[in-house]
C-alpha cells in the first residue's frame, strides 16, 4: 500500500468487534511506535498496552462512551515531562513527541486492518490512579484498538480544510 493510500484508509473507528488483536499484528504496530522520532531522541514516553478485561472496564470509567468500552485493547500513551526536551525558551516538547508516536501507531494499525481512535477528552486523574502511575508520567491519550465492526466513519473524517486554507507558499 502506498503511503497516501494508508493515510486515506485510516479513520477514527468508534465501533469495535470484541475479537482480540493478534499478537503478530500488535507487535508490528508497537514496532512502528518504537521507531518514532522525538526531539533530541529523548523518547520521553511510556505506553501501557491494556488488554486485561478488569483494567479495560476501569479505563472505560475515564471516558464513558459505549463504543470505547467495547475495544478489546487500549493503549494509554503517557508522556514524561521530566525526560522531554525543553527548548531554551522553556517550551516542553513531550506532547509533540507523544503525538508523533501515536500517529505512527494509528497508521501502522490501519495498515494491519485494525481500527483506532485518538481519545484525549478523558479523566486524566482517574486514569493515572487506575494505572498507579508515578508522578512523572502524564496520560496524554487513550487509543482504543480493535477490528472495526463495520466501516461507518464519522462525517468529520471527510471534512478537511482546503489546500488553500492550509498551505502558504513562500517561493
Ligand atoms: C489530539 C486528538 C484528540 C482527539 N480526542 C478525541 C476524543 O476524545 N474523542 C473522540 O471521539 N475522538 C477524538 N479524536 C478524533 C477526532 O475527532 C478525529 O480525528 C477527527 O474528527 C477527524 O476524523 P478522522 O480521525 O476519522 O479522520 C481526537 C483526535 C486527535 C488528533
Amino acid at each position: 500500500m502506498k503511503f497516501i493510500e494508508l493515510v486515506q484508509k485510516r479513520y477514527s473507528v468508534r465501533n469495535f468487534s470484541n475479537e482480540a488483536i493478534s499478537e503478530e499484528q500488535l507487535s508490528a504496530i508497537l514496532e512502528a511506535v518504537r521507531l518514532a522520532p522525538s526531539a533530541v531522541n529523548f523518547q520521553p514516553y511510556r505506553f501501557f498496552v491494556v488488554s486485561n478485561k478488569n483494567t479495560l472496564a476501569q479505563l472505560a470509567q475515564c471516558y464513558a462512551r459505549e463504543w470505547f468500552a467495547k475495544a478489546p485493547l487500549c493503549i494509554v500513551a503517557c508522556g514524561d515531562h521530566t525526560q522531554g526536551w525543553h527548548r531554551a525558551d522553556g517550551k516542553d516538547h513531550t506532547d509533540i513527541d507523544v503525538a508523533i508516536a501515536v500517529d505512527h501507531l494509528t497508521l501502522a494499525a490501519a495498515e494491519q486492518g485494525i481500527g483506532t481512535c485518538w481519545v484525549c477528552n478523558f479523566d486524566v486523574k482517574r486514569c493515572a490512579e487506575i494505572l498507579n502511575l508515578p508522578n512523572n508520567l502524564e496520560p496524554i491519550a487513550l487509543i482504543p484498538m480493535g477490528y472495526a465492526a463495520n466501516v461507518t466513519c464519522d462525517e468529520r473524517h471527510k471534512t478537511r480544510k482546503s489546500a488553500n486554507d492550509l498551505f502558504t507558499f513562500i517561493r
